[in-house]
């Protein structure tokens, strides 16, 4: 192990071993495999609209009576609970298991006979002026104009119109079917919906970064990078590209985008996701299902909700008071819901002790009721618990079997017989069939030219059911295009970089190379290490049809300026690295460290990291080159934060880029960035710290499967940079912090209310809020336009006064007034601003009523703080450059 690059793959319990040759794998599964390519077992998968008039009633969904409710039939049998013992003092203890599984429900509701309304439908009223006109979501805004909140609500009427009228004629058992997957692997993709009549049925597959599971297609930056980005323009193309991809193998429901927070730095998943802040977080939802969808896939919001860590993921009840959950952690899905989200994936955990799928309160009250979502709500694989989560708000049963392979399910005949016998009023199997099919009708799927589904997932080799479409275009050079705008330079000490025709270069490090043994796909969901890392595992994951390490991308460079180039690429061979590095120009170590989906351990880490160092001995890699090159660069490919201090300050440690996650054209991207055809400008999406006790979530460890670990989420609305700023805590590099080869000058700050004030409903709302009282509630209420709509407008002028092009990331940070109880700077806008030298620009950002509002929890509205509001101006979460102060 020491001396090979390639760390050991241990499978848990549920997943599988990949066929790479010649590796040392330990399958632990008792499932049949299938063919030598075949996907194995992804095991549990992955794992927004308009405002509706106030005035229409809410649902009914009362109980008629009160009884105790039954006991759990949850299912243990696929928990995974092989979880390393020799945890490190960085990963602390924070949590107690007090409940026994097996004891309450978990539907949280009895079952005992219920009456229901669907929620009202959409509005059709006139659209408001001053805001996007009515439109459908295969025409979105344009990603230029990011203050005007679309409306939808038009289009979502008129396909659920489509809906009522297709259920019309459908039995019973036809419109349960429609709620019910077929079953683990029992079709094409990994969940599947079977035709009904002329329904052609649903294909439901990962993933937030490409098309799980197919060949000739594109595996892009993972989220977090595209976040990195801080580009809406790349956030949306990257979406459209995405959504062109699914589309073009025939899925009908693209399982992603992934929004979680990031709460926990060692979190296993949170490289899915757009960063530790709930507005940046926000956007990249937002701009990315608006792409998706207009190129005709249904996007899938997901995991709702609170689920931030993989440690006991099916067994963990996330507590959290209702405001954090609301300013935090539905932000982001509802910036889905305003773009029109077709669905949305509930996740394994509970939420104060119900489980995230059989939650009314989040599925029913915040998620369909506040935020008007008009779509369908699927569980994630295996995540439902009874038959009675139909009442809390689940519409849809996926993989659709209890477990896999059982052969029995919660709905199906369960559901029938629920219905028959007077628990489940037909009108909710006729809502929950509505929901998916209108969903289907939004994206315009039932036109006949919707491509049918053209690869099988799970037989990869069967010519009979896969067609090889080359769905790729030209997404390639996108790739690339994200890629160098994500790349975030840390250090850059005597303009190190970028590199001007170096005589000798030398890279070193196994993550700067190709993988050794078997390429791109050598490990079932990308679950080993091998080479440069580029996506995290599990199954947010897609198969590489090609991958540009650096070594070929730099080689190539390299001959152009006749420079001598070499590698070494044995991390654990200190003397040799280090001598690799004596008399050359400029030596380039490649550091990295990685994580995923808990259904796969890679190096004792199940999931989620063990650890905030770096994986393969990177640290006394880089400290043995520095001691013999004055000029040595550091690259990091990580998943999240890492701590650097062991080097950072280190004097021949000249230049440090952070690469993150880049997907297929990672090395050409560095090459871009680092020889100076491009400008960096990424800027990072959450805090890299100086000690991983200083933050302020720690990865909650315990929990034996069978009890609940309860996981308080003790520090509320301070997440990430809000808790260092809160805290006095001086990071090593602060949210939003990126440096350029040129410099930009802030000036002439200018903050200017929003003249229009709304006619009648909507003017008297704006007058209440600004008076400090509380805001509606009912469908709809925290999705409405009044609330979103441009309420401020904060221009400035920035200059380039240095000599080279590059692109500013003006950054807008919110200070509420003392007393509100917020943190003391939050993220509140940020656009992107490419400048010639000495080339000047004027540039605005928007806020919205919603923007300067915090979550009153005894209205249960949003409402303004009283006092003063100020905001700054900056380059990163820590350098303003302009302040002022908004007259309210
Ligand atoms: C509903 O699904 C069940 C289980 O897959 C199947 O046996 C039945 O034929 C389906 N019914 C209809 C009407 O499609
Ligand atoms: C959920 O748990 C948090 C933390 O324990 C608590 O503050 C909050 O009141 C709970 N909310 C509900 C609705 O029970
Ligand atoms: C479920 O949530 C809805 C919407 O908030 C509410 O009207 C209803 O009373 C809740 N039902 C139960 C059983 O708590
Ligand atoms: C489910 O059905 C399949 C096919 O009939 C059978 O092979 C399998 O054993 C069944 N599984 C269970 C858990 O009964
Ligand atoms: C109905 O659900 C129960 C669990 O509540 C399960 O044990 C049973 O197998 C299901 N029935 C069918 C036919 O799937
Ligand atoms: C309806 O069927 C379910 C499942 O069999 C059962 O738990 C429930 O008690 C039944 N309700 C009535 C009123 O018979
Ligand atoms: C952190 O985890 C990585 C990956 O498992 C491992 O290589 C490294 O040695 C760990 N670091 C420490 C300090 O334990
Ligand atoms: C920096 O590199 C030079 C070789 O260029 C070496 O002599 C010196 O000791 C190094 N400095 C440190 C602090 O390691
Ligand atoms: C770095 O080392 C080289 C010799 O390898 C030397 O020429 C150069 O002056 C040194 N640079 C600094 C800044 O010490």
């Amino acid at each position: 192990m020491r001396s090979s690059a390639v760390l050991i793959l241990l499978v848990a319990a549920r997943a599988s071993a990949s066929a790479a040759p010649s590796l040392s794998t330990l399958s632990l599964s008792s499932f049949p495999l299938p063919s030598p390519l075949s996907p194995t077992h992804p095991g549990a998968s992955s794992s927004s609209s308009p405002s509706t008039p106030l005035s229409r009633l809410p649902p009914t969904l009362l109980p008629q009576s009160l009884s105790p409710s039954m006991p759990s039939t949850s299912n243990l049998a696929s928990l995974s609970s092989s979880r390393s013992n020799n945890s490190p003092p960085s990963v602390l203890p924070t949590t107690t298991s007090i409940r026994v599984l097996t004891e309450p429900g978990p539907s949280g509701i009895p079952i005992i006979p219920y009456t229901f309304a669907a929620f009202p439908s959409p509005s059709s009223e006139p659209p408001i002026q001053g805001v996007y006109p009515a439109s459908s979501p295969k025409l979105p805004p344009p990603v230029e104009i990011p203050a005007l909140a679309p409306d939808f609500a038009l289009a979502w009427t008129r396909a659920h119109q489509k809906a009522k009228a297709k259920i019309e004629s459908w039995s019973l058992e036809e419109k349960v079917n429609i709620t019910t997957g077929v079953g683990w692997e029992n079709g094409r993709c990994v969940g599947n919906i079977a035709p009904i009549g002329d329904f052609p049925g649903l294909c439901l597959e990962d993933a937030p970064l490409g098309v799980r599971f197919a060949d000739f297609a594109t595996v892009f930056p993972a989220a977090i990078n595209a976040a990195s980005t801080w580009k809406r323009s790349l956030l949306r193309a990257r979406g459209v590209a995405m959504g062109k991809e699914h589309v073009g193998k025939g899925v009908n429901i693209a399982l992603g985008p992934m929004m979680n927070i990031g709460r926990v730095a060692q979190g296993g998943r949170n490289w899915e996701g757009f960063g530790a802040d709930p507005f940046l977080a926000g956007v990249g939802a937002y701009e990315t299902i608006l792409g998706m969808q207009s190129a005709g896939v249904q996007a899938c919001a997901k995991h709702y909700i609170d689920s931030e860590q993989e440690n006991q993921r099916k067994v963990e009840s996330s507590n959290i008071d209702d405001r954090t959950r609301h300013e935090i952690y539905v932000a982001p899905f509802l910036r889905s819901v305003m773009a029109g989200l077709a669905s949305v994936m509930c996740s394994f955990n509970l939420v104060n002790g119900t489980y995230a799928c059989e939650n009314n309160n989040t599925l029913n009250g915040i998620l369909k009721n506040e935020l008007g979502f008009q779509g369908f709500v699927m569980s994630d694989w295996h995540a439902q618990h009874s038959t009675m989560s139909a009442m809390t708000g689940l519409d849809m049963t996926m993989p659709g079997d209890i477990f896999f392979f059982s052969n029995t399910t919660y709905f199906g005949t369960n559901l029938t017989a629920y219905v028959q016998n007077g628990t489940i009023p037909e009108a909710r199997v006729d809502d929950m069939a509505t929901r998916i099919l209108a969903s289907w009708y939004l994206l315009g799927q039932d036109s006949p030219n919707y491509p049918k589904t053209n690869f099988n997932a799970f037989l990869p080799l069967d010519e009979a059911t896969n067609e090889h479409v080359d769905v790729q275009d030209n997404h390639g050079e996108l790739v690339r295009e994200i890629d160098r705008s994500s790349v975030v330079l840390l250090k850059n000490v005597n303009d190190a970089l970028p590199l001007k025709k170096p005589r000798k270069l030398v890279l070193i490090g196994s993550d700067a190379a190709p993988a050794h043994i078997a390429g791109p796909n050598e490990f079932s969901d990308q679950g080993g290490v091998d080479g440069v890392l580029t996506i995290g595992w599990g199954s947010g994951t897609a198969w590489f049809t090609y991958k540009i390490s650096p070594y070929e991308a730099f080689q190539a460079r390299a001959r152009i300026d006749h420079t001598s180039f070499s590698w070494f690429f044995d991390d654990f061979n200190l003397v040799g690295a280090a001598t690799a590095a004596v008399e050359q120009d400029v030596a380039i170590v490649f550091l990295q460290s990685d994580s995923g989906e808990g259904y796969i351990t890679v190096d004792g880490n199940v999931g989620d990291r063990n650890n905030l160092t770096a994986w393969l001995n990177g640290d006394a890699l880089v400290q043995a080159v520095a001691s013999q090159n004055n000029n040595t660069v550091v690259v990091v490919n990580s998943v999240g934060p890492l701590i650097l201090e062991p080097w950072i300050d280190h004097p021949n440690v000249t230049a440090v880029v952070w690469a993150g996650l880049e997907g297929a054209e990672t090395g050409n991207a560095l090459v871009d960035v680092i020889y100076g055809a491009v400008n960096p400008s990424g800027r990072l999406p959450y805090t890299i710290a100086k000690s991983p006790q200083d933050y302020p979530a720690q990865l909650a460890l315990g929990g034996n499967g069978e009890e609940i670990l309860n996981i308080t989420y003790l520090e509320g609305l301070f997440v990430d940079y809000r808790h260092f700023d809160a805290a006095n805590i001086t990071p090593r590099f602060e949210f939003g912090f990126g440096m350029s080869y040129t410099e930009f000058e802030y000036s002439d700050l200018n903050l200017v209310p929003v003249e229009y004030i709304g006619e009648g409903q909507d003017g008297q709302l704006e007058a209440n809020w600004l008076a400090g009282k509380p805001g509606p509630q009912g469908v709809g209420s925290s999705t409405a336009l009044w609330l979103h709509r441009p309420a401020f407008t904060v221009s400035f002028t920035i200059q380039n006064t240095a000599h080279v092009a590059g692109t500013e990331i003006p950054q807008v940070y919110l200070h509420f007034p003392v007393g509100a109880g917020e943190p003391p700077s939050v993220l509140r806008g940020f656009t992107d601003v490419e400048l010639q030298p000495g080339e000047e620009k004027s540039v605005s950002v928007t806020l919205s009523r919603y923007d300067l509002s915090v979550w009153d929890v005894r209205s249960q509205s949003w409402m303004r703080a009283l006092g003063t509001y100020s905001l700054s101006v900056g380059a990163s979460s820590r350098d303003f450059r302009l302040k002022g102060t908004l007259s309210l």
